[in-house]
């Protein structure tokens, strides 16, 4: 007897992830392979995913790996055609690369917006919103041909809080945001979904800036309402909801994952916060 559970399902669902070597995005592969999607993985380099790939391949699915750096003209589309060649289609894609400003060094660049080189606003820029752009338009005429299109796109509570110091990464995950509504009505009569997925503090290698260094991540958690980061397998479940027959009435939705980071309390809660050591 079929369950509501079953609606969780998307077996034989053929998937592609952006940036699936670590963090959200390995997480989600391995989360939509154990609903039944054999699921094509990418990231800038091979090596990377191997990992990926064999936790896809231990749970019974096909895994694929392509690699491209997103932020190159031309890269995007190719993947996707590539991603779609290999699975015979595409039923759920799950634009989830993405990357902050970066120093020299590759480590996060925290900087007001009037001091952040232009090179670094260009990257972000390229990386976060112009191949969500190529990777709409690609994925476009794949999704079309499916009976169950899902497409989610990974922004951030920065679309809907901003995120000073970060300030190009917040724009672009708004763009995100404002691209899955106008794609959700766009696309709505064509059977395709389109929805962003919203996390809040998550860990991941993007984030251990702060993660690791405790006065940063105790002032931090300090806003968060539940008061602790997120695992990336907490984020998974959304994603999973928003891929499948169980969300087959939902587009156009941004679902914010952030322990409450986003509900203003205007200081009513009273949660101690300690001194800032972000402060200059
Ligand atoms: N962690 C958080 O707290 C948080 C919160 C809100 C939203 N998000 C969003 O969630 C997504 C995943 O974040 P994460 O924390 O898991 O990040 P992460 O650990 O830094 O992983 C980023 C992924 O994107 C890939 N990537 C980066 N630059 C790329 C490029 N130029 N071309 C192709 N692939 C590229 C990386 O692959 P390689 O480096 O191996 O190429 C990696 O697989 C991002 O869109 C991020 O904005 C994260």
């Amino acid at each position: 007897m079929a369950t509501s559970l079953d609606l969780f399902r998307l077996d034989g669902a053929r998937a592609l992830v952006t940036g699936a070597s670590r963090g959200i995005g390995k997480a989600v592969a391995v989360s939509l392979a154990e609903a039944g999607c054999d699921v094509v993985v990418t990231a800038r380099t091979l090596g990377a995913l191997e990992e990926t790939v064999r936790d896809v391949e231990e749970r019974g699915r096909k895994a694929v790996a392509l690699a491209g750096d997103l932020g190159e003209a031309g890269v995007t589309a190719r993947l996707v055609d590539a991603a779609a060649q290999a699975l015979g289609g595409l039923d759920v894609v799950v634009h989830n690369a993405g990357v902050t400003p970066a120093d020299a060094d590759g480590g996060m660049l925290l900087a007001p917006l009037q001091e952040l080189p232009e090179a670094a606003w260009d990257t972000v820029m390229s990386v976060n919103l112009d191949a969500t752009g190529a990777l709409c338009r690609a994925a476009h005429p794949h999704l079309a041909e499916s009976s169950r299109a899902s497409l989610i796109l990974m922004s951030s509570t920065a679309a809907v809080l901003g995120a000073p110091l970060l300030d190009s990464y917040a724009a672009t995950k708004a763009a995100q945001v404002s691209l899955a509504k106008s794609l959700a009505v766009g696309w709505a009569r064509q059977g395709i979904r389109v929805n962003a997925v919203c996390p809040g503090w998550t860990l991941t290698d993007m984030t251990a800036f702060a993660s690791e260094v405790a006065p940063v991540s105790e002032w931090l958690m300090a806003h968060v309402p539940m008061g602790r980061w997120a695992s990336v397998e907490e984020i998974t479940g959304s994603v999973l909801f928003l891929a499948s027959p169980a969300a087959s009435y939902v587009t156009g939705h941004a679902l914010i994952v952030d322990g409450g980071l986003s509900v203003p309390d205007g200081g009513l809660a009273g949660y101690a916060k300690p001194p800032s050591p972000l402060a200059s």
